[in-house]
């Protein structure tokens, strides 16, 4: 039977859905999983001191080493991110994906990672094949193999451990945490028998953005962590499907957190072979001191207008400089996969429903983009 198909046709707007559809499936299934997204992040920190500020950090985050990933992606990442020049490099975690099949192959593939620093890492809650909250082990020893590994390939595991780092003549402190659904997150024992605990400045390492909750007030200037992989899917509403309660809050990207900013990686790998208006990232973040500036850089008494050059107070409306706050000079953002600069435009710049009391996610500092895609 011959049928009418028109524009406003029932059977073409079937069509239409089911072409659209089958695109879609087709992208996150074999595109967006392998299509990484490089860029460079700058981030302001409150008390992050001047000699410090420019310190360059490559950050890696959930490799999820395994049969499910495309071939030969991973191997292609991370022989790129071998090329970046870089102060530090750190990983965030969930090296692999189930067992030990595959924890000498990414260890061989890690060797050669390097940084005038180092390169660090914490373990993630498939590292310790936890995953759930509950914190059972389906192979109890399956973490220490995975340090031991590593650590031959040159990649040192903080295991609630502490190293201390040196840049430009100045201290800061890398804090390493075990993975949260683990049970043997400890900031206490990581910090255990470290001088100037309150006055150095630190950077946490932990695989759970929700770590944040174990600190107490101990220090900390930023914390870098991955585990939810920014949800794998965000429809164009900015609904992550896949995230659960306090997750959301923590997706991906920089967090405003009130006491110290958290930047949670999209990941490199997946659990799923399924991404969509989530890439896979593959970020360098630029620490940037928001110190007042020291005495030194004062204007001298000498340059300043002298007493009788002001306008008389009578002839002068007040105005009072807006002083910075914390809420202004927190990052304030930021998506890290901006899916939309690459993508054709969704509407969905202007998201953010999902912003809680704990995290929001705004608007971008200084992103530069640098997009390169991972090539097939
Ligand atoms: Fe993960």
């Amino acid at each position: 039977m011959e049928g009418n198909v028109t524009e406003t046709s029932w059977d073409y707007r079937f069509a239409q859905y089911l072409g659209r559809m089958w695109a879609r499936l087709g992208y996150a299934r074999h595109i967006e999983p392998k299509w990484i997204h490089h860029h460079e992040l700058t981030i302001p920190l409150t008390q992050w001191p001047k000699a410090l500020s420019g310190l360059r950090i490559l950050h890696l985050s959930d490799l999820h080493a395994g049969k499910h990933l495309l071939p030969g992606y991973l191997e292609r990442v991370l022989d790129d991110a071998k090329k970046i020049p870089v102060d530090l490099v750190v990983i965030t975690g969930d090296f692999i994906h189930k067992g030990y099949r595959y924890v000498e192959w990414i260890a061989e593939k890690l060797r050669g990672l390097s940084a005038p620093l180092g390169v660090f890492g914490v373990l993630g809650n498939h590292d310790f094949s936890v995953r759930n909250a509950l914190g059972i082990r389906r192979y109890p020893k399956l973490a220490g193999t995975l340090t031991q590994t590593l650590e031959q390939a040159g990649i040192q595991i903080l295991r609630n451990r502490t190293q201390t780092l040196q840049f430009r003549n100045e201290s800061f402190q890398l804090v390493g945490l075990d993975d949260l659904w683990s049970g043997e997150c400890s900031p206490e024992q990581a910090l255990q028998g470290v001088n100037g605990v309150s006055d150095t400045p630190r950077i946490i390492l932990a695989h759970n953005p929700l770590s944040w909750q174990k600190l107490g007030s101990i220090r900390c200037d930023l914390m870098l962590a991955g585990h939810t992989h920014g949800g794998q899917i965000r429809w164009f509403s900015g609904r992550r499907p896949f995230l659960r309660g306090q997750a959301k809050s923590y997706a991906a990207g920089l967090i405003a957190h009130p006491a110290f900013p958290i930047y949670v990686n999209t990941g490199i790998g997946h659990s799923f072979r399924f991404r969509f208006n989530v890439r896979p990232e593959l970020p360098i973040l630029n620490l940037v001191s928001e110190l007042s500036p020291a005495v030194s850089e004062l204007p001298a008494v000498s340059e300043l207008p002298a007493v009788s050059e002001l306008p008389a107070i009578s002839d002068s409306t007040t105005h009072v400089p807006e002083t910075s706050r914390i809420s202004e000079s927190l990052p304030q953002t930021c998506e890290a996969s901006r899916i939309s600069e690459s993508l054709p435009q969704t509407g969905e710049e202007s998201r953010i429903s999902e912003a809680t009391p704990h995290g929001s996610e705004v608007s971008s500092i200084s992103e530069t983009s640098k997009i390169s895609e991972a090539s097939q």
